[in-house]
């Protein structure tokens, strides 16, 4: 999968993608991701990218002549590419909307800044508009970071084993189950018997109800979805 992402700060985006899963997945060729100065797109002296809205008021909007210069020449014809445009006022990003991502060939990732971008690119040349929250950040390339690697970890083989995505928080609309590790006492404070028990049924019964139970407490909103069998139910109280 290729991402490409245009903004007018590169060098924010520089070595964010240089560690762990991303780097991993770069390296093993399953992601290529370029980074592209909005700047180089356009033609005058001062390399001028936004300008003030027309019926007045605060702050700049990004042209469209630049913008959809790098747009066209990065997406190529129709349907080569899904642009989008990261927005606050975009569809609600998400496991679900990753996943839809992980399917795609290719992802063109638009950083807006300032008071946003001319709504007649976003009109004829944004495919989707997308926020990663309820909350305006200062532009678009911090939600960027975000989409590429939430999208990567989904990618067959970026994780080097396929069931952990399958497993962690929204995959199944429950939150991840608690982890332990060495050592089993710590101050005093032990690891659950069952996770040294070595009986996976019993295991794996427990870490659902452990699951709900966390769901319950921090997003009981997810928890109306999630299909439930007699067994969540005893599960959930008990260390086992
Ligand atoms: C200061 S914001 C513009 C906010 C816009 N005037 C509004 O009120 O909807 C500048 C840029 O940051 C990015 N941005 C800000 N908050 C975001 C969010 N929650 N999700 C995705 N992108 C965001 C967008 O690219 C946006 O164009």
């Amino acid at each position: 999968m290729r991402f490409d992402i245009i903004t007018i700060f590169p060098e924010m985006l520089g070595g964010v993608f240089d560690f762990g899963i991303v780097r991993r997945a770069v390296e093993s060729g399953l992601i290529e991701i370029s980074v592209h100065d909005l700047r180089d797109y356009t033609f005058d002296r001062h390399r001028q990218v936004d300008d003030r809205p027309f019926g007045g008021g605060a702050g700049m909007i990004l042209k469209p002549e630049p913008l959809v210069r790098a747009i066209e020449a990065i997406a190529g014809g129709p349907g080569e590419a899904s642009t989008v445009l990261l927005s606050p006022q975009g569809r609600l990003f998400g496991q679900r909307m990753a996943e839809e991502f992980s399917r795609k060939a290719r992802l063109v990732l638009i950083c807006g800044r300032y008071e946003g971008v001319d709504e007649r690119v976003i009109e004829h040349w944004i495919d989707d508009e997308v926020s990663i929250g309820d909350y305006v950040l200062s532009g678009g390339e911090i939600p960027a970071m975000v989409v590429v690697d939430a999208v990567t970890r989904l990618i067959p083989g970026a994780l080097g084993c396929d069931e952990s995505a399958l497993r962690e928080s929204f995959s199944d609309g429950l939150l991840d189950y608690p982890h332990y590790t060495r050592p089993a006492e710590y101050r005093g404070m032990k690891v659950p018997d069952v996770l040294l028990s070595g009986n996976h049924a019993e295991i794996d019964a427990w870490r659902r109800g452990r699951s709900i139970q966390k769901t319950e407490r921090c997003r009981p909103d997810l928890i109306e979805g999630v299909n439930r069998s007699e067994d969540d139910g005893e599960n959930q109280n008990s260390d086992l």
